[in-house]
């Protein structure tokens, strides 16, 4: 493989691929593909349609199984580890079959709640290749725009964290993403609010907001509804302290 780029192809919708990023798929040959199963193939098809729309030369699309994970270990730092291993293993299979130019689409950015480039940086420990990351659209920057929030109030600290880690952050304004639980149900108070986004950027966007205490039952129905009929869901939302 001569080079790889690592391309954010933004968090669902294919008009959020920005220009840098269709000049970099338009230098690759190969794209590679990390399948997640068949519930998220809704995903993987957008990647595709996404590859179709803007691609303009010959390519090739290899669709790499993602090798199996146990989603709530005893020890997670470990188990995470190890699955990463397991994943340059088989990425590094493919890159050295690739002659020319790959990438791989990652969704929303690359830094953000991605193991692209920790994968990435493992396969180089054994293979010698250059690469370069263009940046996308975050599911974040998705959330902001259709909520028309800004995510601090003036001269406020924004945190980002996931809903495993929710209950030991304090609220000013949290941004929570990976939350498989509801954990917002979990903070106190009656002096929160929240901006709820499902599915941004896609066909079956939901957008909810208002007072935390109003509307946490509201979004655990709607949440439960929709998981159960597309068999998947990506949430994130904003949390903030009256
Ligand atoms: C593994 S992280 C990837 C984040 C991605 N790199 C980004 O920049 O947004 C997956 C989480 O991102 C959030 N997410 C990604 N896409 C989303 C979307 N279209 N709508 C709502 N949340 C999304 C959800 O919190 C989901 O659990």
């Amino acid at each position: 493989m001569e080079k790889l780029w690592v391309i954010g192809i933004g968090a669902g919708d294919p008009d959020q691929v920005t220009v840098q990023a269709i000049k970099a798929m338009n230098q690759v040959d190969v794209f590679v593909v990390i399948g997640k199963g068949a519930e998220k193939q809704e995903l993987v098809d957008l990647r595709t349609a996404i590859l179709a729309e803007h691609v303009e030369r010959p390519y090739r699309v290899v669709e790499v199984a993602d090798p199996p994970r146990e989603r709530r270990p005893d020890d997670y730092g470990s188990t995470v580890d190890d699955w990463h291993d397991r994943r340059a293993e088989v990425l590094g299979r493919v890159f050295d079959d690739i002659t020319g130019t790959a990438g791989i689409l990652v969704w929303g950015d690359p830094s953000l709640y991605d193991s692209t480039l920790r994968i990435v940086e493992r396969v180089r420990e054994k293979a010698q290749f250059d690469y370069e990351v263009v940046p996308g659209i975050t599911s974040i920057q998705a959330l902001a725009a259709r909520h028309r929030i800004v995510l601090n109030r003036i001269g406020e600290p924004v945190r980002i964290t996931t809903g495993r880690r929710l209950h030991d952050e304090t609220v000013t304004n949290a941004v929570v993403m990976l939350d498989g639980d509801c954990a917002f149900t979990e903070v106190p108070g009656d002096d929160v609010d929240i901006w709820w986004g499902a599915y941004l950027g896609m066909p079956d966007e939901v957008l909810v907001s208002g007072s935390l205490r109003d509307v946490e039952g509201d979004i655990q129905q709607v949440r439960s509804e929709l998981r159960d009929r597309k068999g998947w869901i990506m949430d994130t939302y904003l949390l903030r302290r009256r």
